[in-house]
């Protein structure tokens, strides 16, 4: 039957935003006006959670105050400790990090006024990186550590995880990883926040939603099927065969395609870039040289563009990071997002409740159960 609606609501405006535009033809992004290029070489997550919220920079006293303030709301209640203690020992990152998430509602003192809200944002943009890096810690049996006061997120996140102070670039490199998945539109996640804020939940029920919404294949949870498929291939030289084969299969190749894009992603061309130097730095270009042997058979055989999440798995794997923890670390960087356009909806909300067409059964009479069969 005719999809009257447009499958997967492609090309449907379902909300005006100042946050963050994408031209998916010339392959650009802009938060707020600013370029995500410009962004990543200057920009660190601190001035774009600011820019994301205000949609301005902030001067100096501004990001002093809102990266002390993100330092601040950093330190995790014990309730949390507790939950993700339990949770460490039974069930996978993303899963723990969605229960916590929605459990930390239970330690925020605040109500549902905006300036609450942009307090409740902060203080969840604070807080996630922090879940992620407790999870780890104790579900391989180390003590949480508590983060610093002179470390920003990107290498508090790091410094959590491993306890040792990150190398300065290499702190550079995850915060400008955070500042490429700050936001992006109405993606799926951000939408699935809109709708549960425009039914006036509370924040921490709508960014809930957007860290459930995340999870699946098809959104976040394609940089740990990238990085698996990197595992699967092994070498470089093995990629063409492989590539070639499942697409042959009819397979899709993690990592690859957009509903938006359709040229060159700008946000896979700079995590391109820092997965080279990171693969380098640490001695083994094993995940960048075999990510760059799939593109260039991939792009071959089809009209076909990495995404953001295609080198991101090189970055992450080049870190030494979990693979499960990549779909949270999404999570912790597009909370900023999430939280800004969950306030965004808040501020002009209606309802989201589209139609849909209906193409069950005609009207019929009602079957008593003993005539059913
Ligand atoms: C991102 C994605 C879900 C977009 O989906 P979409 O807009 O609904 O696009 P479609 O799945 O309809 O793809 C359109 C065509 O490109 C093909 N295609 C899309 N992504 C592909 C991929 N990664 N590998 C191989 N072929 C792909 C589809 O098979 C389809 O071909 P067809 O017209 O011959 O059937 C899709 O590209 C995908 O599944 N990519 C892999 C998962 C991924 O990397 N997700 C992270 C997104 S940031």
């Amino acid at each position: 039957m005719a999809d009257a609606t447009g499958k997967g609501l492609e090309g449907v405006v379902a909300a005006q935003t100042r946050i963050s535009d994408v031209d998916g033809q010339h392959g650009r992004l802009w938060y707020a006006g600013y370029e995500i290029g410009d962004l990543a070489a200057h920009a660190s997550f601190e001035e774009t959670v600011y820019l994301l919220h205000h949609l301005e920079l902030p001067t100096e006293a501004e990001l002093a105050e809102t990266a002390a303030t993100l330092r601040a709301e950093s330190n995790l209640d014990p309730l949390l400790v507790e939950l993700i203690a339990s949770l460490a020992e039974r069930t996978g990152p993303m899963t723990a990090l969605r229960t916590a998430v929605s459990a930390a509602a239970a330690t925020d003192p605040d109500d549902d006024s905006d300036e609450a809200n942009l307090r409740k944002a902060y203080r969840l943009i604070a807080k996630t990186p922090q879940m992620i890096a407790t999870y780890q810690r104790l579900r391989t049996g180390a003590d949480a550590i508590e983060p610093r006061d002179d470390l920003g997120i990107a290498a508090n996140f790091l410094y959590a995880l491993t306890g040792k102070q990150p190398d300065p670039q290499v702190a550079r490199d995850f915060d400008v990883v955070l500042v490429l998945y700050a936001d992006h539109t109405l993606n799926a996640s951000t939408f699935a926040g809109r709708v549960a804020a425009a039914t006036l939940a509370d924040m921490y029920a709508a960014v809930t939603a957007a860290v459930a919404t995340l999870q699946g294949p098809l959104h976040g949870g394609a940089i740990e099927e990238v990085r698996e498929m990197l595992e699967e291939i092994g070498s470089p030289d093995r990629a063409p065969d492989w590539v070639r084969e499942h697409l042959a299969a009819g397979q899709k190749v993690m990592g690859f395609g957009h509903r938006v894009y359709k040229t060159w992603d700008p946000r896979a061309t700079v995590l391109r870039e820092i997965a080279e130097r990171l693969g380098k730095q640490f001695g083994d270009t094993r995940w960048y040289d075999t990510s760059v042997r799939v593109q260039e058979t991939v792009m071959e055989a089809k009209p076909l563009y990495p995404n953001v999440d295609f080198y991101t798995a090189s970055v992450y794997s080049a870190l030494g990071l979990p693979p499960d923890l990549y779909t949270p670390l999404f999570a912790a960087a597009r909370m900023a997002g999430w939280t800004a356009h969950i306030r965004e909806q808040y501020a002009d909300n209606r309802l989201i409740r589209p139609d849909s067409e209906y193409v069950g059964p005609e009207p019929r009479p009602w079957k008593p159960l003993e005539a059913r069969g």
